[in-house]
């Protein structure tokens, strides 16, 4: 490492707030699936900024779309329209079973505002004052603001900031008697994740999810999908809840929407829209063009290079070879999740796993502490899995 690479590091580790621990690494440019550090290192990009680039790096058709833009309109508030938001909106209700959409900049905002929208309809629209209760699931995640990391069925997300938002409760993942047991009618809604991402990738099973959409129909609760991470093309269908045949009330949707410039979505149904009246919410930032037109194209492109088709090929390949590995190494004990959201579990190995990958050019992270997390682009090519697939092995032979 070369001096100056030295005291830059240093400098960020001074004043950088203290709550990350980002690796001894400072990127400088990326292209598709490649990201290339100050020392000119290449690495092969399987984290794509935890599920975010969704188009990689540098795609010439996002590149020139923002250019373009940032150089036309970059922000009005939300007190005009611009045509890139209602691009956005247009795009978001014609693929999805929703009818309207609340736009912010981050997943955490996307379901800030969902627990106000139900919460908003139970008490305003319903007339159903004592329904406040949000219902998620153990081990989930929603995010860090106070209401999404109450949400979050973990506690050590909640540790040191109590008191927590009033009104969530909790029950564990897939388990549908204990659904059927937590359920009563103050609940106003329940929030999952079709597939449990930082929770460890552990995909929801259809009966759950049939099951909770069910109870939430005969006690006049919402069914909330945090599609945040499983959204857009991830999962091999633009939103998992087509995947999973299950349909929500309410999405959310952040990460790879933008492709890596910062934007969210909640998006509903007319009905559950009700809830709101003009100043029930907002956000100064959100439906900025900038973000609006990086979404457009994010979908655009997802649909021309028929992408879905890609994710689906490309999961199976990257499975298949994982299974190889799970099989040559004991230290894979099971391989699971959906589209290019992979899990591959390691136990207590798994951050010395990601440590060792990174020295060998491929960047992974972990997700539930002992979990490998695959989440690279959604233009991925085939070259490029067997190339992952490949260093992900000499990784293991070290460890
Ligand atoms: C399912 C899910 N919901 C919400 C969030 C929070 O999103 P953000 O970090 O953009 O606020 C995340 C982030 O990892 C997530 O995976």
């Amino acid at each position: 490492m070369n001096q100056q690479l030295k005291d830059l590091l240093a400098r960020g580790n001074q004043l950088n707030s203290p709550n990350y621990a980002p690796a001894d690494i400072v990127f400088e440019r990326g292209e598709g699936v490649w990201l290339t550090d100050s020392e000119g290192n290449r690495y092969l990009d399987f984290l794509a900024g935890i599920a975010v680039c969704s188009l990689g790096h540098a795609h010439p058709r996002l590149t020139e779309t923002l250019q373009q833009q940032a150089g036309r309109l970059l922000h009005v508030s939300n007190m005009f329209y611009t045509a890139e938001q209602i691009e956005l909106m247009q795009r978001l209700v014609d693929q999805s079973f929703g009818d309207r959409v609340f736009l912010c900049n981050s997943g955490t905002e996307a379901n800030e505002a969902a627990f106000k929208l139900v919460r908003r309809y139970q008490s305003r629209v319903a007339g159903r004052e004592s329904k406040t209760k949000i219902l998620s699931m153990k081990s989930s995640f929603h995010g860090r603001t106070l209401a999404s990391i109450t949400a979050t069925g973990q506690p050590k997300y909640h540790d040191g900031f109590a008191p927590l938002a009033p009104g969530f409760d909790y029950v564990p993942f897939n388990d549908v008697d204990a659904l059927e047991q937590a359920f009563d009618d103050n609940i106003a809604a329940l929030v999952v994740e079709p597939v449990q991402g930082e929770g460890g990738v552990r995909p929801a099973t259809e009966e759950f999810l049939t099951a909770a959409r069910d109870l939430c129909d005969r006690h006049d609760a919402f069914l909330m999908f945090d599609e945040v991470q499983t959204g857009v093309g991830r999962v091999g269908e633009l939103f998992a809840y087509q995947k999973f045949g299950v349909t929500p009330d309410v999405m959310t949707l952040a990460k790879g929407l933008g492709g890596g410039v910062p934007l969210g979505a909640t998006v509903a149904t007319e009905e559950l829209w009700k809830g709101w009246k003009r100043g029930s919410h907002a956000s100064t930032f959100g439906g900025n063009p900038l973000a609006c037109s990086a979404g457009a194209v994010v979908l655009d492109t997802i649909e021309d290079e028929q992408l879905l088709d890609n994710v689906r090929a490309r999961s199976r390949q990257l499975r298949a070879g994982l299974d190889e590995l799970a099989d040559e190494f004991d230290l894979i004990s099971d391989v699971r999740g959906a589209g290019l959201l992979v899990g591959a579990e390691c136990g207590e190995k798994a951050s010395e796993v990601v440590r060792v990958a990174r020295d060998q050019g491929l960047l992974l992270n972990t997700a539930g502490g002992d979990t490998l997390r695959f989440v690279p682009p959604l233009i991925i090519d085939e070259d490029e899995i067997n190339e992952g697939l490949r260093r992900l092995r000499m990784a293991l032979q070290q460890v």
